[in-house]
């Protein structure tokens, strides 16, 4: 099997349907009745509406307990899959929203982290996200937070959630986060244009999520493949949540042919009905990579991961 490796799932985000369901009734709670449709599935219509989803799916995860489950169960599903490696996106602002303290969602995440790896031999670290949506003075905290190095897992910092809000409005949550040694990383150019991917380019990171509308200018691209700036591509997520119509307009071919370091993650898989696997799988139906390609795909993840260089050496070895 193909060793992959992820860098862009949000870890919330993972979490199917039924391990909502059971994570709400053990803490004796009913799901949202607008989470989900007719078909059981996470119900949404667009972008904005999904975020709102996202939020009502991870209103009833409250303990460190849900976490370890939630990290576990992703984690091992990836194993299964041929993951060796996966960065979880991880939300504080979540976990606080529910009155879950900001050690006790890492403890959470990290149990999960080692019994997944205890079972499975699959190695994961964990990126602290903010929310854009959230506000300024919360991505500041988030920052500060990670900053302290609460959890030796902790290996970068994040700006997810709703576009519009202007990233340069983040600068001191990511000097804060860049200037305690954290990898850093922010989500543009899915549904705004280049020029959010340029504004991103103002920010201490080496890696953007998704980035892929910086297409739409092609001295953006050219200067994303010089800098050496990681774009961290969900294309089914971007053709599910509409930002393309089919797989056969999405630009990842095109990024790659320019010289841009690429790496394929998942995002919020149930909610895309994505996979780790499946986004593999769909470059190579799709674009034409053959398995060279994709573990080239693999190495691009491995030489932008946040890791030490020990681990990164280790994973390195088992491509
Ligand atoms: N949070 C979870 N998934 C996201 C996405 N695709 N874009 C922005 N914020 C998110
Ligand atoms: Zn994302």
């Amino acid at each position: 099997m193909l060793a992959k490796a992820e860098l862009h799932v949000h870890l919330e985000g993972t979490a199917p349907p039924e391990l909502v369901a059971r994570i709400a009734a053990r803490n004796g709670l009913t799901i949202p009745d607008e989470m989900l449709g007719e078909d059981g599935r996470f119900h949404y219509t667009d972008f904005l509406h999904f975020l709102r989803t996202y939020d009502l799916a991870a209103s009833v995860i409250r303990t460190a307990q849900d976490y370890r489950d939630i990290t576990y169960e992703y984690l091992t599903d990836v194993a299964h899959e041929g993951g060796i490696y996966v960065e979880l996106t991880a939300s504080p602002d979540h976990a606080a929203l529910v009155g879950l303290g900001d050690d006790e969602h890492l403890l959470g995440i990290a149990a999960g982290i080692d019994e997944a790896r205890r079972d499975c031999g699959i190695e994961a670290r964990i990126l602290l996200s903010a929310v854009r949506n959230f506000g300024v003075e919360q991505a500041i905290r988030v920052a500060r937070y990670a900053a302290q190095r609460p959890h030796p897992y902790v290996v970068g910092f994040a700006l997810a959630g709703d576009e519009r809000f202007p990233v340069s409005e983040f600068g001191t949550a990511f000097a804060i986060a860049a200037d305690a040694g954290l990898g850093c990383t922010v989500h543009a150019g899915e549904w705004q244009g280049p020029e959010s991917v340029r504004a991103a380019l103002a920010l201490p990171v080496s890696r953007i999520d998704h980035g892929v509308r910086a297409i739409e200018d092609p001295a953006l691209v050219e200067e994303i493949a010089a800098r050496g700036v990681t774009l961290n591509t969900c294309p089914t997520s971007n053709v599910v949540l509409g930002v393309y119509a089919a797989y056969a307009e999405h630009p990842l071919p095109r990024l790659r042919a320019a010289g841009v370091a690429i790496t394929l993650g998942s995002d919020d898989p149930p909610y895309f009905g994505a996979s780790l696997a499946g986004e593999y799988t769909i470059c190579a139906e799709h674009f034409g990579w053959d398995d060279e390609d994709l573990l080239a795909v693999t190495g691009a993840a491995l030489d932008a991961a946040f890791c030490d260089a020990e681990l990164r050496s280790d994973l390195r070895a088992r491509l």
